[in-house]
């Protein structure tokens, strides 16, 4: 059911089942981080590999230390700078976490959600929640309540609706290898942002058999549709002239008779703006029976990186 009924939504919560909720960045499936039963079903629901960690969603600041130990300077120069908001932390686990949710990992990830809902339902309740983005393993997060309701209809008892995600893009990960700040994923945050912050940050190298973060997994994020990226479009769309094809830009409109359905993320240019339409324009093209989606290669700074990254992931094989 798609409803904005907190009460409800708190009272399944406590009976250790799964809801869905909106954030800033995308909607999650959430459940009682302490509780291994919730959690279990969740990564059943997704069909997640047990080797993928969730993230811990809490409401205040204050509640970090309940979870988490050991919290470097620059960890709390993040927090402060960043909370509420798309930035999730990796820091050393306290036992209070169960295995579960850390995939037997010595370190949790944790962030506060920047959405009204979501804070007043953190708020409610008396423990904090896991909530990994709500679609099935691998394929194109939702933004909205309906792209929720498409992947898991009454599978998922409660779905809030928050309306469409602000940000549209999921967090930016650092974590804390030694003492130096790393990005472990791509976010709302650009990097540019976070080493004004903080100083230079290191980068995990990609690799698909031990990923440090899997949504660092090379294919992620993907419609089911064949789709590739291209630097020149019209070069691209001949290439394709014999199939049903969908293109996806960042401003300019493509003028082709071969296209047959097209998405311009944002006619002014604007990154923050093609953000927050990224996934429902995927979503959107995915349902059209396309035979191919082309999508062009965004300039390759600030959230330009981020978006590529997740275009990057949705053509891998
Ligand atoms: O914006 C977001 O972060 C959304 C909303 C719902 O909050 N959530 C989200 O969760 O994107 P999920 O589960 O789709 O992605 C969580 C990422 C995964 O790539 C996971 O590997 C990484 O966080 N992660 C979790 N715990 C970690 C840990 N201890 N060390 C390294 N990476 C971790
Ligand atoms: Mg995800």
């Amino acid at each position: 059911m798609i409803t904005n009924n907190l009460e409800k939504a708190a009272e399944v919560l406590n009976e250790n089942e799964v809801i869905a909720l909106p954030t800033e960045t995308v909607y999650g499936l959430a459940g009682n981080a302490f509780q291994p039963e919730a959690i279990k079903k969740i990564f059943e629901l997704k069909k997640r590999p047990l080797f993928n960690p969730l993230i811990v969603h809490l409401h205040s600041a204050s509640q970090l230390e309940e979870v988490a130990t050991d919290i470097p300077e620059k960890a709390w120069l993040l927090a402060k700078k960043f909370w509420p908001g798309p930035l999730t932390l990796v820091l050393k686990k306290k036992n209070i976490i169960p295995d579960l949710v850390t995939a037997g990992k010595d370190t949790v990830a944790v962030r506060i959600p920047n959405h009204p809902m979501a804070l007043e339902l953190l708020k409610k309740l008396p423990f904090p929640l896991v909530a990994p983005s709500a679609n099935p393993f691998g394929s194109i997060s939702p933004t909205s309540a309906k792209h929720v309701w498409n992947y898991f209809n009454d599978k998922v008892k409660i779905i809030l609706d928050g309306g469409n995600c602000d940000m549209g893009l999921e967090s930016t990960i650092i974590g804390f290898e030694g003492n130096a700040p790393t990005l472990y994923r791509y976010g709302t945050i650009s990097v540019e942002e976070i080493e004004n912050t903080i100083g230079k940050l290191s980068f995990i190298i990609h690799s698909n058999e031990k990923p440090q973060a899997p949504g660092m997994l090379s294919r992620h994020y993907a419609p089911t549709t064949e789709t590739v990226m291209s630097e020149n479009l019209q070069e691209s769309i001949r290439q394709f002239q014999n199939k049903k094809i969908g293109v996806l830009v960042f401003k300019n409109k493509q003028d082709h008779h071969h296209i047959l359905a097209q998405e311009i993320l944002s006619p002014n240019g604007n990154l923050s703006e093609a953000a927050r339409n990224l996934y429902a324009a995927l979503h959107r093209l995915d349902q059209l029976k396309l035979e191919v989606i082309i999508v062009e290669k965004f300039p390759d700074d600030g959230l330009g990186k981020t978006i590529n990254d997740r275009l990057n992931r949705a053509v891998k094989k």
